[in-house]
């Protein structure tokens, strides 16, 4: 067998067999084939597709291209969550500790930034001390201890996916159903949760633009889940505008404070009752999906959720007094506000080019070795629906540069008034 082949066989839209899936994810890992084999590959994958048999072959073998944990010693509560990618998309920092208020076992391995799309990683990261890259033993035993652990993909989970994942960002290779479905139920499958609640995000801020697409993604990985015994949720949610109001590194742990002391955005309140629901639902916690939800409301509400945030970013080192007093994180330099330029209702509010200006002003990667500056980002004030008179703020930009007149015109440009 060899690489040239292989690329050339999908190149001209022929099934890739499981040995040949299996040759091409081992020796990519081993760092025998290189980028720009990959490169080809992926992008001819990316153009003419996979069929179903292709798919699930390229998900277990980069699944087993390195550990799988096995989390049975933890129990049957253990319920894992994860999104297709969003525009402050800040579901995780607020969903998981919540729920694991209420009793679910939560041991959850978060990316970072890919494309235009935030990172939990980079988000946790912000929070001064936060450990990400916890020993895998110190993982189980928080998650034994206190019921939650967040941290990064560790070096050994599905090392394929984090090598090809990061080699995607730079090729224009994101969007792609089989290439997302595999790298997503790889790592789910390789972090051993049993159960998994799939956030399937849809909109001009999301990968996937139409919900026929999301519809097409969530059937695929609930066929990967099945034929890999796992028991998967997917929740199909409208990403057309960004969720809630910041879009930003600490902007949005920011917001993960205010949700979780009871000022939650109506947005982000409902994606957050609807996959928690369901979380609670497969931990065995409930079935009655309307009572699981005033669960979760009481839970936020009587600062128990909150608690729990607290707690298991002091057992990563983070320095809680930054969640207690979030003034206490350093601001960007230069916030300048938007101004309305005429009346009426805002119809449209692109989150694709609110997270192209975000990541400009350093919120996200462009290239794999890009350092984030958590600070930057956008505050909304204004979203889909609000009226607005002329000389309104409609949000803020965080920047610690001066903000150009082409990215405040394209903040303008993102809304439809
Ligand atoms: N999230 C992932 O883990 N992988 C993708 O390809 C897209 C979103």
């Amino acid at each position: 067998m060899n690489i040239l082949e292989i690329i050339a066989k999908k190149r001209d839209k022929k099934e890739l067999s499981k040995e040949e899936i299996e040759y091409f994810v081992q020796g990519y890992t081993k760092g025998e084939i290189t980028d720009y084999q990959a490169a080809a590959l992926v992008m001819a994958i990316y153009l003419n597709q996979m069929t179903g048999r292709e798919i699930t072959n390229l998900t277990l073998a980069m699944a087993y291209s390195g550990d799988v944990l096995d989390l049975s010693e933890i129990g049957q509560q253990i319920v894992d969550k994860h999104s297709t990618g969003g525009v402050g998309d800040k579901v995780s920092l607020i969903l998981l500790p919540t729920v694991s208020s209420l009793g679910v076992k939560i041991a959850k391995m978060s990316g970072r930034g890919l494309g235009f799309t935030g990172g939990t990683v980079d988000k946790l990261e912000s929070i001064p001390g936060y450990q990400t890259n916890l020993p895998i033993q110190t993982f189980i035993q928080n998650v034994k201890e206190i019921g939650i652990s967040m941290i990064g993909q560790t070096l050994n989970l599905a090392p394929a996916d984090k090598k090809l994942y990061a080699l995607r960002d730079t090729i224009s290779c994101t969007d792609s159903i089989p290439l997302i479905a595999s790298s997503i139920m790889s790592k789910k499958i390789a972090s051993g949760a049993q159960n998994i609640v799939l956030d399937v995000t849809y909109g001009s801020g999301a990968f996937m633009k139409t919900k026929e697409e999301a519809n097409k993604l969530a059937k695929t990985m609930q066929e990967i889940g099945e034929l890999a015994g796992k028991n998967v949720t997917c929740i199909l949610t409208s990403m057309e505008q960004p969720l809630g109001k910041a879009v930003g590194n600490t902007l949005e742990v920011i917001e993960t404070i205010r949700a979780l002391n009871g000022q939650i955005e109506p947005d982000v309140e409902q994606v957050i009752l609807l996959l928690g629901s369901h979380m609670l639902k497969m931990g065995g916690l409930g079935d009655n999906l309307e009572e699981n939800k005033e669960k979760i409301k009481d839970a936020i509400k009587s600062g128990k959720a909150f608690q729990k945030f607290i707690q298991m970013v002091e057992k990563q080192g983070g320095d809680i007094s930054y969640l207690l007093h979030p003034e206490k994180f350093e601001k960007a330099k230069y916030i300048t506000p938007v101004l309305a330029e005429k009346e009426g209702k805002i119809q449209k509010l692109h989150a694709l080019s609110i997270a192209e200006i975000a990541c400009s002003l350093g919120a996200g990667r462009t290239r794999k070795e890009d350092k984030i500056d958590p600070a930057v980002g956008i505050v909304l004030e204004k979203k889909i629906g609000d009226k607005v008179k002329k000389q309104d703020t409609l949000g803020y930009l965080y920047a610690n540069r001066e903000i150009t007149q082409q990215e405040k015109e394209k903040f303008l440009n993102s809304y439809v008034i």
